[in-house]
């Protein structure tokens, strides 16, 4: 043996990551949870002594992935004559439970979403073969209590958790079910953790949550008071040394306050990019998914929006093929996306989820026609996607600086619309703002000629 007595000896830890940035962010906890027990990252799950599979349950597809993922797991695990240890973490965790061991004995531990800050616990008592191998309880509070304060940046943009759950219920959605019920976390832990990162460089922070501006944290202890509102946080946190950029997602219509609204025309750290879903363009279908609003509700909040910061670009997510959806309904859909003009958009064929009312809903649509809207819908919205870029030609912006691009010479980075950018600049750039002149534009990412170095960059 080498080392001294106190030293524990590095084990390989290998994390798959599926799903929304919240499963991205729990991963990165799940590691910083994992490293006081020597617990260190490897580049293949081969020679990892813990596989961490972070699932994904909201569609049927994102669930057989992990099922397939963990028969290849298994005979990994054979190979390694058994050292592997197999965690099953987040939504189809929470989801499917004993469910999950019995379908693949080879799994060691399932927890759910709220319970990581308990996996040294698990990993114990599965190395001495007693207790429990399954923790799904909801305990939030808990849970944010339970991570440590502080943490590792890896860049200069870093997601935040400030909240989690969904009680909004939508009739096709399985994340209430998975995530709990919206819970915030306290203001005073959020900017400990956002100025852990800050001091180490973090320039950029995305605030998440399954309904992120339903927040409501409790206040900083000195101030007191009501808890406070997402606007309130942003404007609190980009006081914060070193903190340029804030954005948040995923938020929802029903949730869109004014005051938040106005946050983005008075806190120029807030990035002029939106990330709203609005699922559908047509109020019968709205209803039958208790969304809570009308398309018109949706088109008022967006020209506010736009009215207190002109130019902010516009982000959704939109289902096609919900039960009972007829030509007319997916019509409206269309419409309302040549009338909003989106920057960028997500869209899915709807997937039934066992245990959701929209599961039971008479009219499901056939498979080819879901295929076919889906079709006409991304056709459009690439066309949008591919327009606004364009518009890019010729301003300049200011680009976050993320990493060394593809060709030799070349940097990345991120506009303030949340689109790639690729330039030729020096290494020393990176972490840093700075101005570049837009000369190129595609689908899914711009050119650009370096500007000018704001002072200390270099
Ligand atoms: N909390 C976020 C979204 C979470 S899921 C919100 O409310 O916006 C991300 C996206 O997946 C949703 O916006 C929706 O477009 C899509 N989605 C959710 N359930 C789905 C289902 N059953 N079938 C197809 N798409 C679904
Ligand atoms: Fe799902 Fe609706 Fe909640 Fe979003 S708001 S997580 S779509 S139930
Ligand atoms: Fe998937 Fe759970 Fe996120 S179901 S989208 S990982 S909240």
């Amino acid at each position: 043996m080498t080392g001294t007595s106190d030293e524990k000896p590095m084990k390989g830890l290998f994390i798959r990551t599926y799903g929304c940035q919240m499963n991205v962010y729990d991963s990165e906890r799940i590691r910083d949870v994992l490293r006081p027990l020597g617990y260190a990252p490897v580049d293949a799950p081969e020679s990892a002594d813990l596989v961490v599979v972070n699932t994904c349950h909201i569609r049927e597809k994102a669930t057989e992935k992990v099922y397939s993922e963990l028969g290849q797991l298994k005979r990994m695990k054979e190979a390694s004559g058994g050292r592997m240890t197999i965690a099953v973490a987040g939504c189809v965790a929470q989801a499917e439970g004993e469910e999950l061991i019995r379908r693949q004995p080879a799994v060691d531990l399932v927890l759910g979403p709220q319970a990581y800050h308990k996996l040294p616990e698990m990993i114990a008592r599965a190395s001495r073969a007693i207790g429990d191998r399954l923790e799904t309880e909801f305990d939030t509070v808990e849970k944010f209590d339970a991570l440590p304060k502080t943490r590792d940046a890896d860049g200069p943009a870093a997601f935040v958790s400030v909240q989690e759950g969904c009680d909004k219920f939508c009739t096709f959605c399985v994340v209430p079910y998975t995530r709990g019920a919206e819970m915030s976390r306290r203001v005073d832990d959020i900017v400990l953790e956002t100025r852990s990162l800050a001091s180490q460089g973090v320039r950029e922070i995305t605030l998440l949550g399954q309904n992120v501006n339903a927040f409501h944290g409790p206040a900083p202890a000195i101030e007191g008071g009501e808890d406070w509102t997402l606007g309130q946080l942003c404007r609190h946190l980009a006081k914060i040394g070193g903190i340029e950029r804030i954005r948040y997602t995923t938020s929802h219509p029903r949730d869109m306050n004014d005051d938040l609204i106005a946050a983005h025309g008075d806190t120029p750290a807030l990035m002029p990019f939106l990330h709203l879903p609005v699922q559908s363009g047509s109020d019968r279908i709205l209803k039958a998914m208790n969304r809570g609003h009308t398309a018109g509700q949706y088109r008022d909040i967006i020209a506010r929006v736009r009215h207190a910061r002109p130019g902010i670009a516009i982000a959704s997510d939109f289902i096609v093929g919900f039960p009972g959806e007829s030509d007319a309904d997916f019509e409206a859909t269309m419409q309302l996306v040549r009338d909003i003009g989106y920057a960028i958009a997500y869209s899915f064929k709807y997937s039934s989820r066992p245990g959701t009312p929209a599961a039971e809903m008479h009219g499901h649509v056939s498979e080819a026609v879901k295929d076919e809207r889906l079709q006409t819908l991304q056709a459009l919205l690439r066309l949008q996607q591919t327009e606004f870029n364009a518009a890019q030609i010729g301003k300049t912006l200011p680009v976050l600086v993320t990493g060394k691009g593809r060709n030799a010479g070349q940097m990345h980075g991120r506009s303030p619309y949340l689109q790639a950018v690729h330039f030729d600049g020096p290494e020393s750039l990176n972490g840093q703002i700075v101005d570049v002149r837009i000369v190129g534009a595609s689908l899914n990412s711009l050119t650009a000629e370096l500007l000018q170095v704001r002072e200390g960059a270099l």
